[in-house]
């Protein structure tokens, strides 16, 4: 089982890093491969909570190497916080390694970030406000920074001088705002380099030989395929490529070295930040989903947006990603409902649908036709295998798999790592 991705199906915080803990302790190596400290992974150990931004989840397991692969945007006050934070409470994160070409998020990119949301008003996408944007912008513009400047102070210097001197005029004659000092940046990142030296490596290698040797590698995927640059709800996406492909181009590792895509997928829908949700629930079940669910974001602690399961938006991220399984998360929440509604198709200006529409207007123009699935009633968060589910949960889980034509191979009951159903052992695939 040597190379698995575990990728967000829907828009993000769908219980990845829950299942990748869960995992964890049958991983060697345990890869984040894009996004940032936009992340928020909620972990639950024998009822300790740890909220991962930027660290992959993997680190709670003291035998998986925890890797930050090169397609990561790292905010390196972000990364040392963490590791204080978790060596206090006596996690070892000694084993951590980060790739030498990851990109560096700085102090002027989540300025910018900042200030460009206040400037588009209404028409903000509603980002983290982390600088991810921003510090991808460079990379493609060929302006960014990587870890391995940091161990060539000249280098280092010019290039944040270079970066930093269309940006001033930016900062300045448009958003009124301060001039940034290139000086500043460049001796506070040289203030990590010490640090930060023995963590880094060339992860592409490390991992390359690990498969070599029949070692198993999990990819962590953060955000989602909603959120995807290139497949998610453009222009309301993050930067980066969440989506299993990703894994390749964010670690180093070759596509024909993937053995299975785990989309991880919350029973019903939610969102957070601006843009499009067919199934969004503007009423009290709305409230109700928020509420039961505690669907409240890890990073920013903003409202999610809540509806019911959409099944054309999974489907597409079944098929773009190749998934090979789904593992299905917080279906304990929907125990409150009699009848759960759930979306199998659009109807797109009179027309159905059961793919994601064409254009971007046709999905602002995506109504959900739900079909009516008969509740449970009663609390399933005790259930350690199928059979403890009541049938008509089971019946719901059924459905889903044949929505999105994958299997599901795990269910979640609740936060914490011993509440998972799992339908078979994840080894016979
Ligand atoms: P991630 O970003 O995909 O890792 O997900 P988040 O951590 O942002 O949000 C998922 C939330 O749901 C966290 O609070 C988890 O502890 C919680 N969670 C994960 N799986 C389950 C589940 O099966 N049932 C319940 N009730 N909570 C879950
Ligand atoms: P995890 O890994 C949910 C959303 C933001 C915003 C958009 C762009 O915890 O699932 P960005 O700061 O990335 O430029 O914001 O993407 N977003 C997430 N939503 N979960 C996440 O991560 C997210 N990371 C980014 O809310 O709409
Ligand atoms: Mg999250």
């Amino acid at each position: 089982m040597p190379a698995i991705v575990l990728v967000g199906a829907q828009w993000g915080d769908e219980g990845k890093g829950k299942a990748t803990d869960l995992l964890g302790d049958r991983t060697d190596y345990c890869v984040r491969y894009s996004g940032g400290n936009n992340a928020g992974h909620t972990i639950v150990v024998d009822g300790e909570k740890y909220a991962l931004h930027l660290l992959p989840s993997g680190v709670l397991n003291a035998t998986c190497t925890p890797v930050i692969g090169n397609g990561v945007v790292v905010d390196l006050d972000v990364l040392f916080t963490e590791i204080d934070g978790l060596n206090e409470r006596g996690v070892d994160t000694s084993r951590l390694l980060i790739s030498a070409n990851t990109h560096l998020i700085t102090n002027y990119h989540v300025q910018i970030d900042k200030v460009t949301e206040r400037f588009l008003g209404k028409a903000k996408i509603g980002t983290t406000g982390r600088g991810v944007g921003p510090a991808y912008a460079d990379k493609v513009n060929r302006l960014g920074i990587r870890v391995q400047d940091l161990f060539d102070e000249s280098i280092l210097r010019q290039k944040v001088e270079a970066a930093l001197d269309q940006k001033n005029h930016l900062l300045v004659k448009v958003y009124n705002r301060r001039a940034i000092d290139a000086n500043e940046i460049a001796d506070h990142l040289l203030g990590f380099a010490d640090r930060l030296r023995p963590y880094v490596a060339d992860v592409s290698i490390v991992l390359n030989d690990a498969l070599d040797r029949g070692q198993t590698v999990l990819f962590e995927g953060a955000q989602a395929h909603h959120l995807d640059v290139d497949f998610g709800t453009y222009p309301y996406v993050t930067s980066s490529n969440p989506i299993a492909a990703g894994a390749c181009t964010g670690s180093g590792v070759g596509p024909t070295r993937i053995d299975r895509v785990v989309g991880i997928c919350k029973a019903y829908t939610t969102r957070v930040g601006s843009g499009p949700m067919p199934t969004e629930l503007l009423d009290d079940d709305g409230e109700k989903l928020r509420s039961i669910g505690a669907e409240y974001g890890v990073t920013t602690g903003r409202l999610r947006r809540c509806g019911w399961f959409d099944a054309p938006l999974v489907r597409a991220s079944a098929r773009v990603n190749g998934m090979t399984d789904l593992f299905l998360t917080k279906i304990d929440i929907l125990s409150a409902w009699e009848k759960v509604p759930v979306c199998v198709a659009y109807d797109v200006d009179g027309e159905q649908t059961k793919d994601m529409p064409l254009t971007q207007t046709g999905f602002h123009h995506a109504r959900p036709v739900y079909e009516f699935l008969d509740g449970w009633g009663t609390d399933i968060s005790g259930a350690r295998s199928f059979a403890d589910l009541p049938r008509n949960a089971r019946a719901y889980v059924e459905r889903i798999e044949e929505l999105i034509e994958t299997p599901v191979w795990g269910v979640g009951v609740g936060p914490g790592r011993e509440a998972t159903i799992e339908r078979r052992p994840f080894d016979a695939g």
